[in-house]
C-alpha cells in the first residue's frame, strides 16, 4: 500500500509537473514510463492478482453486488476487457460483452461461461469506429434490458498507421475517444435510471504524454502521429471523465477513469519491437484488469467521481484533468464532430 503510493507519486507528480515545461516532458515521461514499467516487473512476481481479484469479487458476491444488475464491458473479447468481463461475471452481473467482431465475442462468451461455470455472458456486436453501429447496439440494448449499472469503456486501438472510422474521423480519437463519448451519452437515460451506477473510462499513462488537446491532430492527416494520436485519445478520456462526472454531479452515478498499468496484450499488435518484448517485461491481463475490477465492484469507491486511478488508488492526473474550460472545449469539440459526420437521420447529434 505505501510502496504503491509512493511509487504512484513518484511516477504521476513528477510527469505532471513537467507536462507543459516542453521538451522536458519527454525526460521525465521516459522516466516516469520507465519506473512503471519497472514496478509492473517486480509485482509480477511479488503480488498475487488473482487473489486480489479473488477477493474483490467474494466480496461482491457476499454483499448482493450484482444480482440482478447489468453491465456493459466494451472490447471484451480479449486482453483486459475480458479479464474485466470475467471478475464482473463471476461477482453476479449479466455481462454483456460489447465486441465489433462477431466471432470472437462468441469465443470469449463461450470460454467465459466455461471458466466460470456461470450463464452471465452475452454477446451484442459493437464498432466503436461507426456511428450506426453504436446507434444500433444502444437501441437493441434498451430493447434487451431494462437497467445498466456498470458500463466500461475498455476498447482501443493503439498506434495503427493512419486511417479513419467508417464515418471518416481519425481511428485513434475517433474509436479510444469519440465511440466511447457517443455510447455513453446514448445509455445515459438508463444508467441514471439504474443508480447507483458507475461508468469507467480506460485511459493510460499516455494520456500525460501531450501538454494539451491537439484538435489539429483530429482534423488535419498531415498533423497525424500514431504515437500522439493515442496520446490525445488517452488525454481525452481523462478529460472526458471529468466534464461527465460534472455533468453527472447530483446523481447516483459516478464515472473515473484509470491508467491500467503495462500490460501484455493484442494492443500492440502495430509495434513489433514492443509486441516481442511485452511477455517479458509486462504484467498478465489479470493483473492489468485489476484497477477496472476494482473501480467496478469494490464499495471503497462508492460515491467517487471524476477522479483518475493507477494500481487502485487515486493519483495526479493530466492538469487538463482539472480545467473545466479545455473539457468544455474537448465536449464541444467531439459534440460538433459527431453531428458533422452522422448522416442526416432523425438520430440528431446523440
Ligand atoms: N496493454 C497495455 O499496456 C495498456 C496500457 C494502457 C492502456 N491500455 C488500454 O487498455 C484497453 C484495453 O486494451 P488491451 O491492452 O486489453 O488490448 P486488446 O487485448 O487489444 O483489447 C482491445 C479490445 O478493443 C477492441 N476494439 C478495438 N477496436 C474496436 C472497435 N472499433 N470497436 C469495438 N471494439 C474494438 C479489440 O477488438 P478486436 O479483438 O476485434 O481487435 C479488443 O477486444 C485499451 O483502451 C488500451 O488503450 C492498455
Amino acid at each position: 500500500m505505501f510502496i504503491t503510493t509512493f511509487a504512484n507519486s513518484a511516477v504521476y507528480w513528477t510527469i505532471r509537473t513537467f507536462i507543459r515545461a516542453g521538451p522536458l516532458i519527454w525526460i521525465s515521461g521516459s522516466l516516469g514510463s520507465l519506473i512503471d514499467i519497472i514496478y509492473a516487473f517486480l509485482s509480477k512476481a511479488l503480488v498475487n492478482s488473482q487473489k486480489q481479484v479473488d477477493d474483490i469479487v467474494k466480496d461482491a458476491l457476499d454483499n448482493g453486488a450484482g444480482n440482478g444488475k447489468t453491465a456493459v464491458i466494451t472490447g471484451a473479447n480479449s486482453g483486459i476487457g475480458y479479464e474485466t468481463a470475467k471478475a464482473i461475471g463471476r461477482a453476479g452481473y449479466h455481462t454483456i460483452l460489447a465486441c465489433r467482431n462477431p466471432k470472437l465475442g462468441e469465443e470469449a462468451v463461450n470460454r467465459l461461461k466455461a471458466e466460470t461455470g456461470t450463464d452471465n455472458f452475452e454477446l451484442m456486436v459493437l464498432d466503436l469506429a461507426s456511428f450506426a453501429s453504436i446507434r444500433k447496439f444502444a437501441g437493441e440494448f434498451k430493447k434487451r434490458h431494462q437497467s445498466l449499472s456498470l458500463l466500461v469503456n475498455n476498447a482501443g486501438v493503439f498506434m495503427c498507421p493512419y486511417m479513419t472510422t467508417v464515418e471518416g474521423i481519425e481511428m485513434q480519437f475517433g474509436t479510444n475517444h469519440v465511440g466511447h463519448f457517443l455510447l455513453t451519452n446514448k445509455l445515459l437515460d438508463v444508467i441514471k435510471r439504474s443508480g447507483p451506477a458507475r461508468i469507467i473510462n480506460i485511459s493510460s499513462i499516455a494520456s500525460y504524454i501531450n501538454a494539451r488537446f491537439d484538435k489539429e491532430m483530429v482534423k488535419d492527416k498531415r498533423a497525424y502521429s500514431r504515437l500522439f494520436a493515442y496520446c490525445n485519445a488517452k488525454l481525452s478520456n481523462v478529460m472526458f471523465t471529468a466534464a461527465l462526472a460534472r455533468r453527472l454531479e447530483g446523481t447516483e452515478v459516478t464515472t473515473n477513469s484509470l491508467h491500467p498499468g503495462f500490460i501484455s496484450t493484442n494492443i500492440f499488435a502495430h509495434i513489433g519491437l514492443w509486441q516481442r518484448l511485452q511477455n517479458l517485461l509486462f504484467i498478465n491481463p489479470t493483473q492489468g484488469a485489476l484497477t477496472s475490477i476494482y473501480l467496478a465492484l469494490s464499495p471503497k469507491v462508492n460515491g467517487v467521481s471524476g477522479k483518475y486511478f493507477v494500481r487502485c488508488q487515486t493519483t495526479h492526473a493530466h492538469p487538463s484533468a482539472s480545467s473545466v474550460d479545455e473539457q468544455e472545449e474537448l465536449w464541444k469539440f467531439t459534440e460538433e464532430l459527431i453531428a458533422k459526420h452522422s448522416e442526416q437521420t432523425s438520430y440528431g447529434t446523440f
